[in-house]
């Protein structure tokens, strides 16, 4: 029996009964100060990444991906559709100028991610090959009840956001080891947006990400082509993560096999984009536009440029907003991603960085040369009808907990007191729409994420974490706050912050099956939030 299963087990016995919720420090200093903390964990020394000469290495761009035949699948009723394989490596890469070739996986044969574009209802097939070696060179923790004689270099990907049936929807117990591959099928019956695709293999999928298994997928279609935005060198698809490095300029994952290996977050003190660390970007005095998720473990980022300019949110995770919306910060959680048209055109000749509070992402050298800008920017994007409360035949309340480990044991933070091993209590009728509440008792902001649909927030409002813990009553300490306008549009993640009740409205379409929610910081799924639900058909 592992240490993990025992702890676990020792939980759900007695503590979870009666243990009171912990908060343990609040995410503030991380959200609001960006500061860079090192990850050094009780004497294992990392390369301080602070030092690194910023915005000398250009910006990769994301790697397309082609297509080389059309296939037929009669498992995924997939007739003739596009056929990708994806190898799936260990490769070595220089992630800045002065550090030697890191260790990492990809989906690619470099650090740069790789990207597929799609059409909307234009299904296609990826075969996704595990060609890992036996050994995972991240430390990994003993492994969990049932995962005993798993390989340690298993995966699943998982399209993240992907409206998908369930048996491509890399589920996390669907993983494969190496020698082994699957094939999925994503019919792309959804609107146009920007999914990113992510390792999500049982236990390991934190190390995965972490190792490279990350990369862009974005579906367009005929109503945003119209709009004349931004294209081609100038849409610029940006994944923006942090890392931290050993002295020998290898990745570093804080997991010491005796201290109950498990951090509670990854915050790393390199800030990547694309691949490489604070990349330089050469731009023309016009309109760009940004595409960016935020693919890091844990962090949050706070996103303005230096010269503190404004920009334009076109669209959120799930497609375009019904109008811009300008901005000159944005936050996103981990997974969440943001579109935006930034216009250079008044700042010919400087030098802009993309930051996040103190935290310096890249650059962008804006040229002086004068060009003519045929994009536009238009005042309608897609019409997004708010849905109504009125919509919704059933509500869910969901807690978000964290307890206090046992025996100098960590935190284990989990979803309406139910670990991932527990039976379904999720269960909605395909079709049907329902408002779920994340009442969240930590005091942390947990950004979290349901598989297979899109939603809409409703609102956030604050309550009393105490009378709640004392008689599971909700007692309101404020009025409902509605989401900001950027958050108007569709989303597949919510930030649900501290000792507030979050709610989203949820149509449940697409398919019938297991899927999942979760939160979004990776250390938090992997111990233990993330709880299956089923789709009834
Ligand atoms: Cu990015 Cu389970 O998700
Ligand atoms: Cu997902
Ligand atoms: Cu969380």
């Amino acid at each position: 029996m592992s240490k993990r299963w025992t702890r676990r087990h020792l939980l759900q016995q007695s503590a979870l009964a009666s243990a009171a919720v912990m908060g343990r420090r609040a995410f503030a200093m991380q959200h609001m100060q960006g500061m860079s903390m090192p990850a050094a964990h009780h004497g294992v020394r990392t390369m301080d990444a602070t030092k690194l000469t910023p915005f000398v290495d250009p910006l990769p761009l994301p790697v397309l991906q082609h297509s080389t035949e059309r296939r037929s699948s009669k498992m995924h009723s997939a007739v003739d559709a596009p056929y990708y394989s994806v190898h799936v490596r260990e490769i070595a890469c220089k992630l800045h100028r002065d550090l030697p070739p890191s260790r990492m996986w990809g989906y690619g044969a470099t650090s740069a991610p790789v990207l597929f574009e799609a059409r909307s209802h234009e299904g296609v097939l990826i075969d996704w090959i595990n060609e890992l070696p036996p050994k995972h060179f991240l430390p990994l923790d003993k492994p969990m009840h049932g995962l005993e004689n798993a390989p340690e270099t298993r995966i699943v990907a998982h399209m993240h956001g992907a409206r998908v049936p369930s048996v491509s929807d890399g589920y996390p117990d669907d993983w494969f080891g190496p020698g082994k591959n699957k094939l999925d099928y994503y019919p792309n019956g959804q609107d146009a947006t920007g999914l990113w695709v992510h390792d999500h293999a049982m236990g390991v999928s934190r190390m995965n990400v972490f190792a490279g298994l990350m990369g862009w997928y974005i579906i367009r279609d005929e109503q945003e082509d119209a709009l004349r935005l931004p294209s081609g060198k100038y849409e610029l698809p940006l994944l923006i993560y942090d890392r931290s490095f050993d002295p020998q300029g290898q990745l570093y994952y804080p997991n010491p096999p005796d201290e109950g290996a498990w951090a509670q977050e990854f915050l790393g003190d390199a800030m990547l984009v694309n691949g490489k660390v604070q990349p330089y970007h050469e731009v023309e005095p016009r309109k760009y536009r940004l595409r960016i998720a935020n693919t890091a473990n844990s962090r949050f980022f706070s996103l303005a440029f230096s010269n503190e300019q404004s920009f334009h949110v076109i669209g959120s995770d799930q497609g375009l907003l019904a109008a811009p919306v300008e901005m000159k910060r944005i936050v996103l959680a981990p997974a969440e991603r943001t579109d935006i048209v930034v216009d250079f055109g008044n700042a010919a000749g400087s030098h802009i960085i993309l930051q996040s509070d103190t935290l310096e992402l890249m650059q962008f050298r804006v040229s002086k040369q004068s060009v003519t800008d045929e994009s536009r920017l238009p005042t309608q994007l897609r019409s997004t009808p708010r849905m109504p409360e009125s919509a919704a035949g059933n509500t869910r309340l969901i807690t978000l907990n964290e307890f206090d480990g046992d025996n100098g044991m960590p935190m284990v933070m989990l979803l309406n007191r139910k670990h991932w091993i527990e039976p379904v209590t999720e269960r909605v009728k395909l079709g049907s729409t329902e408002i779920w509440s994340f009442v969240n008792l930590t005091q942390d902001t947990h950004p979290i994420h349901l598989h297979l649909v899109r939603f809409q927030i409703l609102d956030r409002r604050p309550f009393s974490v105490d009378d709640y813990l004392t008689d599971n009553t909700l007692r309101y300490t404020g009025n409902g706050r509605p989401p900001a306008e950027h958050e108007l549009g569709w989303k597949d993640v919510v930030q649900c912050p501290a000792e507030t009740v979050t709610r989203i409205i949820v149509p449940f379409q697409g398919y019938a099956g297991r899927y999942l929610y979760h939160c979004h910081i990776l250390e938090h799924e992997a111990n233990d939030m993330m709880r299956p639900y089923d789709v009834l058909p």
